[in-house]
């Protein structure tokens, strides 16, 4: 028997470089080692994260990997939708996340319009993310139809996690924010994951699908299955950041499980020093240079 254990396998860096962790440092997690988890039952961990401060403190919690999403259009840039992010406001995004950690797999969202063009322009964006950000990975939206784009992606060497059930760039096609796989759209959800994994995807994300469907498409395929609101039965679970910790305004979906309050503790804060400088105590004494 394996040896359990609650994180999934990582290896330690051998050499001291730039992109490699350093020898005595935690152990980076690769993309075959999701393939472990999901062979050895070991649930896996994901946060989207946008910035250097939120990509060391989930490193340092032992998430096992950071998604720089295009949903930092709307928890970044204030956009209604993530359609209009741009290959140029995510790169940066990216770059900070990507030099912040020490064990997380980083993934970079392919934003849209910068791979549905075809193969050429897909790898083209998927170079400039491994180039100019150091991300580990790249992650794009569609099952069967970005079948070609994955294929060429990954055949260059470059890690790609697809994503099927609702794909938020796809939102006016889709009409809303709507569930995916249900009845007899459940047979279409199984083809796209088959065919991403069939490209050479090392992961497909579940997004917004039921969880018996999202538990059988996890059964049928021998890649992880990476669940946002799909259920228990997949190899490992996403959310977003600012929802899960209670940065986000308003209503988060039902599947989000709100963790703090994040909000809440900065709003108090603000008043608290907002209070202080009016009244006077602050800054105090000891906060002055002699
Ligand atoms: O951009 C994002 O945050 C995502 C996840 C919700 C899967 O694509």
């Amino acid at each position: 028997m394996p040896e359990q254990s609650s994180q999934i396998p990582s290896e330690a860096g051998t050499e001291a470089h730039p992109y490699r962790p350093a020898p005595d440092g935690p152990k980076r997690v690769r993309t075959r080692h999701f393939q472990t988890a999901k062979e050895q039952g070991i649930a896996i961990t994901g946060l989207t994260s946008y910035d250097m401060l939120t990509a060391q403190i989930f490193d340092q919690a032992g998430i096992d990997f950071l998604l720089v999403g295009d949903s930092a259009g709307n928890n970044v840039f204030g956009y209604e939708t993530t359609l209009p992010v741009t290959v140029d406001e995510l790169i940066p995004l990216t770059r900070a996340v990507a030099g912040a950690v020490k064990r997380a797999l980083v993934i970079a969202d392919m934003p849209f319009g910068s791979y549905e063009g075809g193969t050429e322009e897909a790898l083209h964006t998927a170079v400039r993310f491994m180039k100019e950000s150091r991300a580990h990975a790249v992650k794009l939206e569609g099952g069967e139809r970005s079948f070609k784009q994955i294929r060429r992606i990954v055949t260059s060497g470059i890690p790609v996690m697809a994503h099927i059930g609702f794909t938020p760039q796809s939102e006016h096609g889709l009409g809303g924010h709507i569930i995916q796989g249900r009845g007899e759209a459940a047979e279409r959800l199984i083809k796209d994951a088959l065919a991403v994994q069939e490209a050479g995807a090392f992961a497909v994300v579940l997004e917004m699908v039921p969880a018996t469907v999202a538990a059988e498409v996890t059964a049928a395929l021998d890649i992880p299955t990476i669940g946002v609101g799909a259920g228990p039965d997949v190899s490992g679970q996403l959310l977003v950041w600012t929802d899960f910790a209670g940065m986000t305004e308003g209503r988060v979906p039902k599947f989000v499980r709100q963790y703090a309050n994040v909000r809440k503790v900065l709003t108090d804060a603000v008043r608290q020093f907002k209070d202080d400088v009016d009244a006077g105590v602050y800054p105090a004494p000891e906060h002055s240079y002699e």
